[in-house]
């Protein structure tokens, strides 16, 4: 029988009638499937829309746009919404407040002991000097923790996602923290940056009426033997973008202080001729 209605089409796209295949995957493209029905016949989707829609998808997909769509959407905070409640209700609260990865982390960044300098290329920029403390909830300090940090520059490119106009890895060092629990870095305070020009994000946000921009942030996993590894980002202060950004991730308890230093013996001992500034922040980890 080749003649069947909507309900029927979705029972054989989902082969609920067999046992086989994985009921998992089953029951979620059920759904989203069955929503998608519901949609074209609710806002009565046109061919032409549904069509343009194929081919804007196609067009995310070749650019591997997806990670700044699904952030776009929301979906990535909405999952961070997710796990904060998750841990709330099992009361295993009072760690640092996450944030999105996001899609620009590459695994397998240089590993040093306590400090690092972040910043390889020659580049013009704010110098700024981090440092802070892994602890657990209760600010005991965690020796051997590593803060795996990553940023933009201050065009707001990032290595390996730039064409190779920096150098691998810059900006992307794992720092492994002292018997204090304490790590520090030196890098180039980074800039916000936006959806590429022209990409199917860009042209969905703009669809929306909205913008792509993200406000200057960096990026960290902080992971520690026995401790839930955090994933969050650090945002600069004074940025346009700080409370809208297109990704949903800013949170209030991760906006750094900065303090500016411009005092000539400061400048000498750090060896230094512009001004430079200074932060610090504590990371705090729950148990797994
Ligand atoms: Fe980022």
């Amino acid at each position: 029988m080749a003649e069947f209605s909507q309900a029927e089409l979705l029972h054989k796209v989902l082969n609920t009638a067999q046992r086989e295949g994985d009921e998992r995957v089953r029951a979620i493209v059920g759904r989203i499937v069955g929503d998608l029905f519901r949609a074209i016949d609710d806002l009565d989707i046109r061919p032409e829309e549904f069509w343009a829609a194929v081919g804007w998808a196609n067009k995310a997909g070749a650019g591997n746009e997806f990670g700044l769509i699904t952030a776009g959407l929301g979906l990535d905070r909405l999952l961070d919404i997710r796990q904060d409640e998750a841990e709330r209700a099992r009361g295993m609260g009072g760690g640092t407040e996450r944030a999105i990865e996001g899609p620009l982390y590459v695994a397998g960044a240089p590993l040093s002991q306590g400090e690092a300098r972040l910043d390889g290329d020659p580049e013009q920029g704010r110098v700024l000097f981090m440092e802070g403390r892994v602890t657990d909830v209760g600010g005991r300090p965690l020796a051997g923790a590593v803060v795996d940090v990553w940023h933009a520059n201050t065009r707001g490119e990032y290595s390996h996602f730039d064409g190779g106009r920096q150098q691998p890895y810059n900006l992307r060092r794992r720092i492994v923290t002292d018997a204090d629990g304490a790590y520090r870095y030196r890098t180039l305070i980074p800039s916000g940056y936006g959806v590429p020009e022209g990409s199917a994000t860009g042209d969905l946000l703009g669809r929306l009426g909205r913008h792509g921009r993200r406000p200057a942030h960096i990026h960290y996993f902080v992971s520690a033997e026995g401790f839930r590894t955090l994933t969050t980002q650090l945002n600069i202060p004074g940025d346009t973008y700080l409370d809208d950004d297109y990704a949903f991730a800013t949170r209030d308890g991760l906006v750094i202080g900065l303090e500016r230093h411009a005092d000539p013996a400061q400048l000498a001992a750090r060896g230094l001729s512009e001004p430079f500034f200074t932060s610090r922040f504590d990371f705090a980890l729950p148990r797994a």
